[in-house]
């Protein structure tokens, strides 16, 4: 896309990014997407470098388009990570979980741009000052780790305090929501929880449908006692969780309680006792697309609603 620094910087098509999710957006996915326009992003945070290499690899051999790896830079091997997305000529990492500085000489010296997902203006700064190539603003409508402010507030806050692009994340999964996004001074929108659906995403059928059948009202908060809040469907676990943190249960429990949750939904589909990340979006999400369609969908609809929108308030006669 012509005149977009997020598109030129990078060399894709379309300024959306499949948001990394941790034991959900494998090679499988990221490479769809990357091969349909969009950028694929490979969530680095739950692989031992070995398994990184070959979900890099499955990528590779979908598509030769960019793709990304997210790394959480507090693993103790993020550095044998780093080796292997340099050796397999990775093109983009997006971080989280830590300061990236420390890496920034060696990511740049090969040739890796490097965004890192922030929730606060403080941190959009100092990411900026350290080279960050753009960064991604995320606010706590999104599915997964989420901070505490909403993208609507957060995104033209940060839009107005750093020069470098910034994408959007938390809350789009439509043409309305992308254009929003724009419209706060976005450059691209990284979306997760519209592609937990896709086709392409390998996770269990009984995640999918607790996407599907998600209301306005059907995710909450866990952990946010603990200092990580996560936004889950509320699922039996959900409320056991919020249940204990109500009650003032020691830290330890409740985490414990969360172990190997995330994986007990994706792979073993129990979406009772596991935990099922989603973001607010998930009640718009209901038909399962190949990631083609998804991508052509923001695309389209975004040209639509922009559409409408110059008409409407061109008919104001303002
Ligand atoms: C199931 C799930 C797992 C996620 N895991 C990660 C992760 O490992 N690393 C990360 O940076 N973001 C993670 N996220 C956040 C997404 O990358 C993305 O920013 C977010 O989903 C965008 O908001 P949305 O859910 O409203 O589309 C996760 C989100 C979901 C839904």
């Amino acid at each position: 896309m012509k005149n977009n620094r997020v598109c030129e910087i990078l060399g894709i098509k379309y300024p959306i990014f499949q948001g990394a999710m941790a034991w959900i957006s494998g090679g499988e996915l990221a490479g769809a997407v990357s091969r349909d326009g969009g950028l694929g992003i490979i969530a680095g945070g739950g692989m031992e470098p070995d398994l990184l290499r070959e979900n890099i690899r499955k990528a590779k051999a979908i598509t030769s388009n960019p793709f990304g790896v997210n790394l959480m830079l507090m693993r103790p091997d993020v550095e044998e990570q780093i080796n292997v997305c340099i050796e397999e000529g990775v093109k983009v990492i997006t971080t989280g979980a830590g300061n990236p500085g420390a890496f920034m000489d060696r990511l740049k010296a090969a040739n890796i741009k490097v965004i890192p997902v922030i929730p606060t203006v403080k941190l959009a700064e100092r990411m900026e000052k350290i080279g960050a190539d753009a960064i991604i603003v995320e606010g706590m409508e999104s599915g997964g780790h989420v901070g505490t402010i909403t993208t609507m507030a957060l995104l033209p806050q940060i839009v107005n305090a750093v020069n470098i692009p910034v994408i959007a994340a938390g809350g789009i999964a439509s043409g309305k929501q992308f254009l929003a996004a724009l419209s706060m001074g976005a450059e691209a929108v990284q979306c997760g929880t519209i592609f937990l659906t896709a086709k392409e995403c390998l996770i269990h059928q009984n995640y999918k449908n607790a996407i599907l059948k998600a209301k306005d009202r059907s995710t909450v908060t866990t952990g946010n006692f603990t200092g990580h809040p996560v936004r889950v469907i509320e699922t039996k676990l959900a409320k056991e969780m919020l249940e204990l943190e109500k009650n003032g249960a020691p830290k330890e429990k409740i985490e414990e309680l969360g172990r190997g949750s995330l994986r007990n939904a994706v792979i073993e589909g129990d979406v009772e006792n596991g935990s099922v990340m989603a973001g607010q979006v998930a009640a718009m999400v209901n038909e399962e697309r190949t990631t083609k369609e998804i991508l052509e969908y923001l695309i389209c609809d975004l040209k639509v609603e922009t559409e409408v929108l110059k008409r409407k308030v061109d008919n104001w006669g303002i």
